[in-house]
């Protein structure tokens, strides 16, 4: 079947029954990155119109939970880009924990829009292997947060296919993990240093500041506006010297960027500098 076409009006109306039905705003995406992902669900559905296909939606609340499960992307891996929790491990973390010995003994870690929670989780193992001292002084928390409360359920389960593996050492796998069938269990101890959150990381305001912010692979699906606005929020819930982390395809854009200074540009790590710096 060959893809189909979505037009303008036929996406607003899909996105009215999404708002209505879910509470679900399609609007803050791309809206080429929104097509093409309801074509390839239209495929699925071999729904040859967009008509058909908002027939489909009206009448079948499980295509409503496919459609907006196909939005909202949840492809991850544990320690994704290892090259930058390289950087994190030697360059960021060390300091750090520096200055969280000398602000109260709390370090607040934040993994948004965390899907399966690999990226967190992946924080958890890289603190326990290298940081196991300063775990002894400092409270760490780590917070993962994603829009999709399916992707939430299946990140406090931790239970792996292979695949989202791919990219850790043996030993770090016979240390945390352990087979389960075909799957992989993630080990208590590790589980138990992430606390996930179903939250939109289009309305931060609410959530205390925290000193590292992982937003990778997220930032992309969002239209211009958006992502400055997802920016700023994260821009006032870092504290002075916070340290912001995007993913190898995004940058800071708009006003914003003036709110950070690159530490390493090629990993897209920022440090959060003052307001009138
Ligand atoms: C491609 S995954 C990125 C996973 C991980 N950060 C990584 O880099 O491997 C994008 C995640 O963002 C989540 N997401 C999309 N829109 C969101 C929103 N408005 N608020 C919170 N999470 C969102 C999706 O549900 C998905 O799990």
């Amino acid at each position: 079947m060959e893809p189909v076409e979505i037009g303008d009006e036929e996406l607003a109306e899909i996105g009215l029954i999404l708002e209505m039905r879910r509470n679900f705003s399609m609007s803050v995406y791309k809206d080429k990155c929104m097509k093409r992902r309801i074509s390839i669900r239209m495929r699925s559905c071999r729904c040859h119109d967009a008509a058909a296909y908002c027939n489909l939606l009206r009448q079948s609340e499980q295509e409503i939970d496919l459609l907006q499960k196909a939005l909202t992307i949840h492809v991850s891996q544990f320690f994704r880009n290892p090259s930058m929790f390289e950087k994190l491990r030697s360059q960021v973390l060390p300091s750090l924990f520096v200055s969280s010995a000398m602000n109260g003994g709390k370090l607040r870690i934040w993994s948004l829009g965390c899907a399966g929670g690999e990226e967190a989780y992946s924080l958890a193992i890289l603190l326990r292997e290298h940081f196991a001292h300063q775990l002894q002084h400092t409270a760490v928390v780590i917070d993962a947060t994603d829009i999709d409360l399916e992707t939430i359920q299946a990140a406090r389960a931790a239970e792996y296919n292979e695949d989202r593996l791919k990219d850790l050492p043996d030993r770090i796998r016979a240390r945390y993990f352990r087979p389960n069938g075909s799957r992989m269990w993630l080990s208590q101890a590790i589980r138990d240093m992430v606390t996930f959150h179903q939250g939109n990381i289009t309305a931060l305001e609410k959530y205390l500041p925290h000193d590292l912010v992982l937003c990778r692979n997220t930032l992309i699906y969002f239209t211009r506006p958006d992502q400055e606005k997802i920016l700023n929020g994260i821009a006032d819930i870092l504290p002075q010297g916070g340290i912001l982390v995007l993913g190898k395809s995004e940058t800071l854009v708009g006003e914003v960027r003036h709110k950070f200074s690159a530490i390493c540009p090629v990993e897209r790590i920022y440090r959060r500098v003052s307001d009138c710096a």
